[in-house]
């Protein structure tokens, strides 16, 4: 209830001295103490080197960084297999009985526990029937499903053959979806008849099918079946699971791989309207997971049951499902659905029956929990929860501090993590039991990992001011470059400052030398925690036929931290009436769904007779989003409102004066 964001307690607490020391039990049983970033800062690579041999090399490294700005390769000398790391060790040292995962589907009471041995073997069927069907190292597979265990086990039957993964979230449309197998040119897909999502089976294969018409290169689509539901079938195109994989060997004799050899690609979005496809590879990649979800999380494997509630489509998923938390062989929690499936208290009652200790999710769902009300997760029994975990946007005081009490009854330490899917994994972050926490700061760089805030110029800013977020040395994890394209690469992270990444996010040093993110300074908007370019969603409009121009921004909501609100011009204006604009409104906003994803949809569509440009022809973007921001303009807002017809015309005339 919109009371809950005046909660007196949280209130009186945002006035407290806003910094929480690490608590007593933390500080005791903590994995690492403080001397950690005086030991990882004296030699960042020999640390780094000491958290890699935690895992297991066939060949153990010699090197560990070669650095040839803005190309790094860690460890490169060295072979292993990401999926013997994530399986096999933990099987062969005893704990093949231990759960790795207990998967819990949304139709209430479909659930599953599965023991590391059990997912290996699973693993080892798949990696066999994938070779069965030719996939080899170095071929890209493309996988489209819904959270379910097969998930899992198909991203790591493609590591274990060192066929690189494109996975590809559930929510894209057919047209995204080829779009980027196309990039990637798999050959091979994954998917399912369809899965599980609020309260409804939701169809997978039909995307699948219509974005295979434009991917004639693809000669397979190995469908597992979640939901039942009829589906088409191509023969010799299609087969499902259960005939291919089933019918494999439970073992199989994984090769290793040089700590180079890519193991993903994931698309994400940048400044203009094509995804990027960045990949990552795997002793660097495997070592930043693990050590940062080790150290974050200060995870007790024998004792902890992590659940990270991000969708395995996105980076998230990747490496604080996968591979993080199963090279330390933790047991987690898998849930399939939406967060009031079967009742908007879902969430609190997993966590209360599973006994959850650790929970990771995005300030997004954060919001809408304190909308839905305290009583929710008051109502069970929450005291397994040791640490929370908040990341995807900025979080704002209000949401930590409900967060706190509401979900971690005033006990548990809050980790705030920036990071991207560039990065791999974790980059900023307080450690529990070592560093303070405040309400809405990511705090510092996590140990071995050099940030800076800088100026236009590069320089660091003063503690106390704001300006641009940069890495400023090589990490493990990083992505070794944009799939197919170096320069685009070279261009986008590298070229702003010299020698630093420049992540396109702005930040700000407080008095004390801790950092605070601020959300991205560039064109990339982030809708409850999912990155979409404004390029992208007005590319997807001005495909509609009747549409000729269209602006997207990024104006800040209340729940979703940003909306996608669009203006757009028609191509015959004098056509437009007051009932047509509904419609039109209506099927603009289907379009952008179509071809990309319900979840950039806009929020709003503004019909406009003109854009506010400059002389060179720019769309003044900034204007639009205070014009997005500063009035509410209702949910559909037409050319018939004259206010916003003036505003846009205010704005004109007030630029064509400055001109
Ligand atoms: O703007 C930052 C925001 O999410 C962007 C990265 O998005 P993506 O690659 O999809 O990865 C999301 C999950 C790691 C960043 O550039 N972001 C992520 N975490 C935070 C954040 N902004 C503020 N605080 C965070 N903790």
């Amino acid at each position: 209830m919109a009371e809950e964001r005046h909660d007196e307690a949280v209130e009186a607490l945002l006035h407290e001295d806003r910094s929480f020391a690490p608590s007593d039990t933390f500080v005791a049983q903590a994995n690492v103490g403080p001397d950690v970033y005086a030991a990882a800062a004296a030699d960042p690579e020999a640390w780094w080197a000491e958290q890699a041999r935690a895992l297991e090399w066939d060949t153990p490294f010699t090197s560990v960084l070669e650095w040839e700005a803005p190309f790094a390769r860690w460890f490169a000398d060295g072979t292993l297999n990401a999926s013997v790391n994530c399986l096999d060790r933990h099987v062969a040292a005893g704990r093949g009985d231990k759960v790795a995962l207990h998967w819990v589907g949304e139709p209430e009471g479909d659930r599953l526990d599965i023991t590391y041995a059990e997912l290996l073997e699973r693993t080892c069927r798949a990696a066999n029937a994938l070779e069965a069907l030719g996939v080899e190292a170095g071929d890209r597979v493309a996988i489209y499903m819904p959270m379910i265990p097969e998930a899992v086990v198909a991203m790591l039957a493609c590591a274990r053959i060192g066929a690189p993964h494109s996975v590809i979230f559930g929510g894209f449309s057919a047209e995204a979806l080829a779009d980027r197998i196309t990039d990637a040119d798999a050959r091979v897909v994954i998917t399912a008849d369809g899965g599980f999502r609020r309260g409804a089976a939701s169809g997978l294969k039909v995307e699948v099918d219509a974005a295979l018409e434009l991917c004639p290169a693809v000669t397979t689509s190995l469908v597992v079946r979640r939901t039942g539901q009829e589906v088409e079938w191509v023969e010799g195109r299609d087969v499902w699971w259960h005939d291919v994989v089933d019918a494999q060997a439970p073992i199989h004799e994984a090769k290793a791989f040089p700590a180079e050899h890519p193991l993903y690609i994931m698309y994400t979005s940048g400044t203009t309207a094509k995804p990027k496809g960045i990949f990552h590879t795997t002793g660097g990649y495997l070592t930043h997971t693990s050590t940062t979800h080790r150290m974050v999380f200060d995870i007790k494997p024998e004792s902890d049951v992590c659940w990270t509630s991000a969708d395995i489509g996105w980076v998230t998923g990747h490496s604080y499902i996968v591979y993080g938390p199963l090279a330390n062989g933790v047991t987690q929690v898998m849930y399939e659905g939406t967060p009031d499936a079967g009742g908007k208290d879902r969430w609190w009652r997993i966590i209360d029956e599973y006994k959850v200790t650790i929970l990771y999710t995005a300030p997004t769902a954060i919001r809408t929990f304190m909308k839905w009300g305290a009583e929710l997760p008051a109502g069970h029994d929450l005291s397994s929860l040791r640490l929370l975990g908040s990341v995807g946007e900025p979080i704002n005081p209000e949401a930590w501090m409900w967060y706190r009490k509401h979900i971690g009854g005033d006990r548990c330490p809050i980790v705030d993590t920036w990071w991207q899917t560039e990065t791999g994994g974790i980059m900023i972050t307080p450690l529990p039991g070592v560093t303070a926490t405040k309400p809405g700061a990511a705090m510092v760089p996590f140990p071995g990992i050099s940030a800076e805030v800088v100026d236009n110029d590069g320089a660091p800013v003063p503690d106390g001011h704001g300006g641009l977020l940069v890495i400023t040395r090589p990490w493990p994890g990083m992505l070794r470059g944009i799939w197919g394209d170096p320069e685009r690469y070279a261009e986008t992270y590298w070229s702003k400052f010299d020698g630093l990444y420049f992540a396109g996010d702005g930040a700000k040093k407080d008095d004390d030398g801790d950092l605070w993110l601020l959300g991205r300074v560039d064109d990339v908007m982030n809708v409850s925690g999912h990155r979409l370019s404004t390029a992208e969603v007005e590319h997807a409009i001005v495909g509609h036929p009747a549409v000729a121009e269209a602006a997207v921004v990024g104006a800040s909501d209340d729940t979703t931290g940003q909306a996608i609100v669009a203006f757009v011009t028609l191509t015959s204006s004098s056509e437009l009436h007051g009932e047509d604009d509904t419609e039109i409104i209506a099927s603009i906003r289907a379009h952008v769904a179509d071809a990309i994803s319900p979840i950039a949809k806009p929020r709003q569509v503004i019909l406009t007779p003109d854009l506010p440009k400059t002389r060179s022809g720019k769309i003044m973007r900034r204007l639009l989003r205070d014009v997005a921001e500063n009035r509410d303009l209702g949910d559909v807002t037409t050319l018939t409102d004259p206010t916003v017809v003036k505003m846009i015309d205010g704005l004109m005339a007030a630029h064509a004066e400055d001109d």
